[in-house]
């Protein structure tokens, strides 16, 4: 029977009190899933500072660039391993017309973003762009597809562009620079289609995604992966209908859910109470039921999982930091926001039996940042380094993990476990262990016990911050910033350690 925690008890624990919880990880399970690298994917919309300055600032910057592409913020994306970039939106994708994107930058026609801010868009970063940039970090494109407004012969066109060796759209990609046809897996067929992108009903876009899908072709070798639009959090309905109509069409479906409680009163990035920080940690983990729902829903239509389940948004949205523009959801990334991507990708890393792809919201300077911009200045968010820390468990193979920790429940009302914790190992043999402790006041020590392994070495890094409101500022030491865990004890197949507060820990057990 487990512990139930009320949300006052949780505060007001004494700061000495700890609790224990032994974990089991059994590492000799067999047939476990493969995490499949994607679900640690990022997204980047042509919105606020996210392409331009965040990623792009054009070959004739005074910002050090590699061809138009800063050169801080690759170094950054290579360290992250970005696995797969969704773009062009969002909701800026289904206003996109990709031929405003090709061709000399200074022909290329100023568009009004009507979506983010009103801000002019000027095209400089377009397919060839967006394409060049996923070849030199090695990251696989989800090209999100205008069905919203744009035609089929338009996003047919556009996969031939990408990818054909010949034939019309070939001769114009080459025309404008690029003799290869490029790659493209991934291909969303519109983004939510059930509000900014067309507003439609489940059954009417379940039609309009055959007639888009089927037009978007394979070319010289290419394969496409194509996504349907899925479901905005939990509306399971619309699940259904997409599975019972399209799914023998689709390989994949979307879902879109942030982790947010009040979408009128959404919270500063850096203010809260404790109050706050549970209620938001208690929408996080909710995620689990979604995710459950939905994997059920698509067992009924599919028991063999051939169609992917794509968490293709995900994320904190708060309120917009003072004096920026509202359009452009720049929000600042605290320890909190740590906490929250750890929890997340714990959930997912249980999730690949369905779950095969996730894009956070968003990859530069919008919404749960990587990495933040002010013109030359750069820096790394708590996000950033938890993605980073986690990049071990991308292609491992997942490994079952037991524990039973208390619960608390926050001010709303909804439950979590005190203790998050998601195991892999990687083809050298390596197990990775990561632990988080959400409890604001309280250290957790944890057992680990293994099946067979008497571990030789156990080392691992540990993300804290001195107050939970803590993110990195420009210019400054970083207040958020991995370090090497220290205190690990091993006795034969048993591994003990500490978590401090409000911590995340990875560990490498050989
Ligand atoms: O990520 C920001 C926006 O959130 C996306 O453009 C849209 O798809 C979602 O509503």
């Amino acid at each position: 029977m487990k512990r139930i925690l009320s949300f006052v008890a949780v505060f007001f624990a004494a700061v000495t009190a700890q609790a224990q919880v032994r974990v089991s990880l059994h590492e000799t399970a067999q047939d476990e899933p493969l995490i499949p690298a994607e679900i640690y994917g990022q997204f980047s919309e042509h919105l606020g500072k996210c392409i331009y300055e965040g990623i792009w600032v054009g070959p004739e910057s005074d910002i050090p660039n590699t061809d138009g592409y800063r050169n801080d913020v690759l170094e950054a994306l290579k360290t992250l391993k970005v696995p797969i970039l969704r773009w062009p939106g969002g909701c800026f994708a289904d206003e996109y017309h990709w031929m405003d994107g090709i061709g000399p930058r200074d022909k290329r026609p100023a568009i009004l973003n009507s979506n983010w801010g009103g801000t002019m868009e000027d095209n400089s970063f377009g397919t060839h762009e967006f394409l060049n940039l996923c070849e030199m970090l090695d990251i696989k494109p989800y090209i999100s597809g205008n069905v919203g407004s744009g035609t089929v012969e338009e996003l047919a066109k556009w996969v031939e562009y990408m990818t054909a060796d010949k034939g019309a759209m070939a001769q114009l990609r080459k025309a404008n620079g690029r003799e290869k046809p490029w790659k493209v897996k991934y291909l969303g067929i519109g983004n939510e289609t059930w509000g900014c992108g067309g507003d439609m009903t489940a059954d009417y876009y379940a039609d309009v995604y055959k007639r888009y899908s089927l037009y978007a072709r394979n070319y010289a070798g290419n394969s496409l992966f194509k996504v349907a639009c899925g479901a905005n959090s939990d509306d399971f309905q619309w699940t259904r209908t997409l599975m019972e109509k399209s799914a023998s069409r689709m390989d994949g479906l979307s879902v879109h859910y942030y982790s947010v409680d009040n979408w009128n009163s959404k919270g500063k990035a850096t203010q809260f109470t404790p109050e706050e920080y549970y209620d938001l940690l208690t929408k996080t983990v909710d995620i689990d039921r979604i995710l459950t729902t939905h994997s059920e829903i698509m067992d009924l239509y599919d028991p063999e999982r051939r169609v992917a389940l794509f968490l293709d948004e995900w994320g904190t949205w708060f309120e917009v930091e003072e004096g920026t523009n509202p359009g452009w959801l720049f929000q600042q990334n605290t320890q909190r926001d740590a906490i929250v991507a750890a929890l997340n990708l714990n959930i997912f890393n249980k999730h690949t039996r369905r779950l095969r792809g996730a894009n956070i919201a968003q990859m530069v300077n919008v919404l749960q940042a990587m990495i933040l911009t002010d013109g030359p200045k750069m820096v790394l968010t708590p996000t950033y380094h938890v993605f980073r820390m986690y990049n071990v468990h991308q292609d491992a193979t997942a490994v079952p993990v037991d524990y039973k920790a208390d619960i608390l429940t926050s001010a709303s009302g909804r439950q979590m476990e005190t203790l998050s914790v998601s195991a892999s190992r990687d083809a050298e043999g390596r197990l990775h262990v990561s632990l988080v402790n959400p409890l604001l006041e309280k250290s957790q020590t944890v057992q680990l016990s293994l099946d067979s392994l008497k571990p030789a070495s156990v080392t691992g890094e540990i993300l804290q911050a001195a107050h939970i409101t803590d993110y990195n500022a420009y210019g400054r030491t970083p207040a958020v910033a991995p370090a090497p865990f220290k205190g690990i004890r091993i006795k034969g197949n048993t591994v003990s350690l500490t978590l401090p507060a409000a911590s995340v820990i990875v560990l490498e057990i050989r």
